[in-house]
């Protein structure tokens, strides 16, 4: 359930990856509480994937679902990785709903098994340098007092789990990206603070998205078995929380978000924040 409070009430949210997944449920949650949405994706063709990524029809819905709840909601089709592009995307929104408070910088992919070694850089280009792009065109925009989330993922900090050779290229591209990103979001909180800009990050396990439910991924968690079946998965899936549960849903992950999106975390910022039903605690050693 989602208790509808104003919480975000006049504010404009830019969301990256924002056609499906968690990125619609980051727009359509952050609307509920009052915000217009600056949404934009791909919407087309990465070289490497191993779940195809949102589609124009994708993102067109989620503008319905925002403007369903009578919030604006301009949509960009636009690659993360291409500033430029970006940057334009951006500069348009923000000219149309006026400002720009919040940054979500959630796009990324996850492109497993045996690729070309390039399969690193493409996904080193979303997770990571899309993030930094997405700070810096957003940047001469933000006000003081704005607030800065961005996605990364607790896998990338649980061993093996990503470092894992089997994973390929684009495994150890993602969990190089994750890791790195969570030193970005330090770094830069600190030279955010002056102009109180806060910068967290939202860190999920598993989660209920096509991005989980793929049979690369299912492979990973059942190498012995050619072409695993979700009820395959299933036990060792729910074995990665300290909770007993296989994944957390989209709108597990918005709350966290909306919390660090709204004036509640005014002084909170340089937070790694797991959404993870107890993964890390339960599967690193020595983890606080
Ligand atoms: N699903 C999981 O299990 C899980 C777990 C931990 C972290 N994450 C992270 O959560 C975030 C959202 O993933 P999701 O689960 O919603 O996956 P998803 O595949 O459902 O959605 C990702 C969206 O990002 C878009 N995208 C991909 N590359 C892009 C690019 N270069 N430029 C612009 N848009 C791009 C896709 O088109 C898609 O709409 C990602 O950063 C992902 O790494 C996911």
């Amino acid at each position: 359930m989602s208790p509808t409070q104003g919480r975000l009430e006049g504010k404009v949210v830019l969301i990256t990856g924002a056609a499906k997944g968690q990125g619609r449920s980051h727009a359509v949650r952050c609307a509920e509480e009052g915000a217009d949405i600056i949404g934009i994706d791909i919407c087309g063709s990465l070289t490497h994937v191993s779940h195809p990524p949102g589609t124009r029809e994708d993102l067109e819905q989620t503008r319905e679902l925002v403007t369903m709840l009578a919030r604006r909601k301009v949509i960009h089709e636009a690659d993360v990785a291409d500033r430029s592009a970006l940057r334009v995307a951006v500069d348009d929104g923000v000219e149309q709903l006026g400002r720009l408070d919040v940054v979500v910088a959630n796009a990324g992919n996850y492109p497993m098994g045996s690729l070309p070694p390039d399969a690193f850089t493409q996904v080193v280009d979303t997770n990571l340098v899309g993030v930094i792009n997405t700070v810096a065109v957003s940047y001469p925009h933000l006000d003081d007092g704005a607030s800065v989330v961005a996605i990364g993922s607790t896998a990338s900090f649980v061993p093996g789990a990503v470092d894992n050779p089997r994973l390929g290229p684009g495994g150890l591209g993602y969990s190089f990206s994750k890791q790195t990103l969570a030193q970005y979001v330090r770094q830069l909180s600190l030279a955010m603070a002056p102009r109180m800009i806060r910068v967290n990050a939202v860190h999920p396990t598993a989660c209920d998205t096509d991005m989980l439910h793929h049979p690369d991924l299912y492979q990973v968690f059942r190498p012995d078995l050619e072409h695993p079946t979700l009820d395959d998965v299933l036990p060792a899936l729910t074995t990665s929380q300290a909770m007993p549960i296989p994944w957390v849903e989209p709108l597990d992950v918005s709350n966290a978000v909306l919390f660090l999106a709204s004036d509640e975390s005014r002084y909170v910022t340089g937070v790694q924040l797991r959404v993870d039903g107890g993964s890390v605690p339960k599967l690193v050693p020595g983890a606080l």
